[in-house]
């Protein structure tokens, strides 16, 4: 095997599964509780070091995961495994602790149109708010962790480009209230690769101390190449969704997050230890289209892993007895 093969050198990257929020939050069929608990314990078995299970939202905001409690209740928790969910609110958050969850992931957007367009308020009100969070947290006697999501950080699909040093200042005003991650989010697909390293190492530098997440969504093509791009400026840690579930309401059409087994599968080849096993979240992932009654824009599940060899056609067979018999 060349030097190239194994560049990854077994380094750790962690992945975080995304598909029962960030992918059912988009879906319009309902998935049953009992069929998303099925799901998410098949997930725990894979290996991921995360899975965001759901979101803890106004029910009529994101009716396909008004079953947040019943879901959290009633899946199998695996000891290792973290068990994330999104809230919005103090309401939110409360209703999260009361089910145990690991962790809760706030979000709000570095873009100000964004974040009025998606939360109802200006970016000022939502860091207010989330400070309220941030604090019930906190006080909470929970030993809860806190990552908040910045959404848009690569740009946003009303405004346009967004200032880099925007984006740390927000970072900066959250650790002040000691949260313990961030994930920056390419909420719709605008991030390129370059911009992804010079992101990435920039505030992998200013906040060393801290757990980031890179979060991309395959809008244009690009996730595959962005999460390398993120390796190399030191990042391990990407959420992902099986399948590539996750729309995005400004690309309509447009394929959703960056798909696990496609990131896993990539990953893996180059040598880098992912954690997860492959064939059994091409199990999970292929009940996706029954549950959601659709394909889903998975590469591997169409076209399966590379070393997945196809037999010989027959008639190759066929062609060389008959040049052996005309030989002899
Ligand atoms: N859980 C349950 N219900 C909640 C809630 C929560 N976390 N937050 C608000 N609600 C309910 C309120 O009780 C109220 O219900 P009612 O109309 O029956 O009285 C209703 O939602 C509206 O509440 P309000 O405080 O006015 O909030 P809002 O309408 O401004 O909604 C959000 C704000 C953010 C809570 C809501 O839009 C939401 O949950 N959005 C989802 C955002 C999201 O997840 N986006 C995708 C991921 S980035
Ligand atoms: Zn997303």
């Amino acid at each position: 095997m060349s030097k190239f093969a194994t560049s990854g050198h077994g380094k750790r990257i962690y992945i975080q599964e995304v598909a029962t929020r960030d992918g059912f939050q988009n879906e319009a069929t309902f998935v049953d509780t009992s069929d998303k608990v099925d799901l998410i314990d098949s997930l725990s078995d894979c290996g991921f070091a995360k899975i965001e299970a759901t979101s803890f939202t106004s029910p009529r905001a994101i009716p396909a995961l008004r079953d947040a409690e019943a879901v959290m209740h009633q899946i199998r928790r695996r000891p290792g495994v973290v068990y994330t969910v999104l809230v919005p609110n103090v309401r939110g958050a409360e209703r999260a602790m009361s089910c145990g969850v690991d962790e809760v992931n706030l979000v709000m957007s570095t873009s100000e149109t964004h974040n009025r367009a998606n939360l109802r308020m200006s970016r000022e009100q939502s860091f207010a708010q989330l400070t309220d969070v941030i604090a019930a947290v906190q006080g909470s006697g929970h030993k809860t962790a806190i990552n908040v999501s910045l959404s848009t950080v690569f740009g946003c699909p009303m405004e346009g480009e967004i200032d880099e040093a925007d984006v740390l200042r927000w970072m900066a005003r959250f650790m002040e209230l000691g949260v313990d991650g961030f994930t920056l989010c390419d909420t719709t697909g605008m991030a390129y690769p370059s911009q992804v390293q010079e992101l990435s190492d920039h505030a992998r530098k200013l906040f060393p101390e801290v757990q980031l997440t890179l979060h991309f969504h395959n809008t244009r093509g690009m996730a595959l190449a962005n999460a390398l791009a993120a390796i190399e400026a030191g990042i391990d840690r990407f959420d992902s969704s099986m399948g590539g579930l996750g729309g995005c309401p400004y690309a309509p059409g447009a394929s959703g997050n960056v798909c696990t087994e496609d990131l896993v599968h990539m990953l893996q080849l180059m040598g880098y230890d992912t954690g997860v096993d492959l064939s059994a979240l091409l199990q999970a992932s292929g009940r996706l289209p029954g549950l959601i009654g659709h394909e889903v824009p998975s590469q591997i599940l169409k076209a399966g892993r590379r070393m997945d060899l196809h037999a010989r056609p027959a008639y190759l067979d066929e062609a060389q007895g008959a040049t052996q018999m005309a030989g002899s």
